[in-house]
């Protein structure tokens, strides 16, 4: 028998739907021994060519959280510069948790990838996507733990790698704001904010072609 018993999976699944990006946190500290498990999870993330692309930087020095912080905030601004609807709404979005939570995480990718073509020949993008499970592994341990985790993607790539002292060909993918929450959001905050709503599953699923409506929507 390899599949789990019906408390397991219903774990597995509660966590993927009450995972939630975070983006209000308490200032309490989050243990090491949590930490650690998280950056083991993302260690057994899947990979191309298992090439484990990842690399996380843990900033502890409040000075560099602080530069983060500004990076952040000027995209932001120059992004709501560029919208061409839903400023209002825009306006009121929190989009990143930086100086609130416990702990600031750079996802990154690592330097000499060129030389990793099983599976990125045609795809190098490959290399962000294993980096994205990874993160999607921490996401969802961190959750399973009780603690949040918010996804920033608010910055201009260079500018992140040159505060970082990264190496040229390497680049950060993403802020991580994890620490402890309140409570986590009942629903994605974007949706709440009505900025977007979830897709309907036929809009997502086709079957052979492009758009065709796919049977087992249909059939209960
Ligand atoms: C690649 C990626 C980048 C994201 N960047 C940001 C971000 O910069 N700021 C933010 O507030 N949320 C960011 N998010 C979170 C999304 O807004 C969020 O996942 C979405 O609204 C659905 O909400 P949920 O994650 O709670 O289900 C990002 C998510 C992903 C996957």
């Amino acid at each position: 028998m390899s599949s789990y018993s019906e408390a397991e999976k219903e774990t597995v699944y509660r966590v993927i739907s009450e995972r939630r990006d975070m983006r209000h946190f308490t200032h309490e500290a989050v243990d090491p021994e949590i930490l650690k498990k998280l950056i083991y999870a993302a260690q057994l993330a899947p990979s191309v060519g298992f090439m484990q692309p990842w690399r996380f930087i843990r900033i502890t020095d409040s000075t560099i959280r602080d530069q983060i912080y500004d990076l952040a905030q000027a995209e932001i601004k120059l992004t709501g510069e560029q919208l061409k609807e839903k400023k209002t709404i825009y306006a009121t979005l929190k989009l990143e948790g930086i100086k609130d939570c416990a702990e600031v995480w750079v996802a990154a990718l690592m330097e000499g990838r060129d030389k990793y073509i099983l599976g990125r020949r045609t795809m190098p993008e490959m290399d962000l996507a294993s980096l994205s499970c990874a993160i999607q592994n921490i996401w969802l341990a961190a959750r399973a733990e009780g603690i949040g985790m918010g996804w920033v993607s608010f910055f201009k790539p260079d500018d992140l790698a040159s505060l970082l002292s990264m190496p040229a060909d390497s680049y950060p993918a993403a802020v991580l704001c994890i620490g402890h929450v309140k409570e986590f959001y009942s629903k994605p905050l974007l949706e709440q904010a009505e900025w977007d709503s979830r897709r309907a599953i036929d809009e997502i699923l086709y079957e052979n072609t492009w758009g065709n409506a796919c049977s087992i929507i249909n059939d209960p």
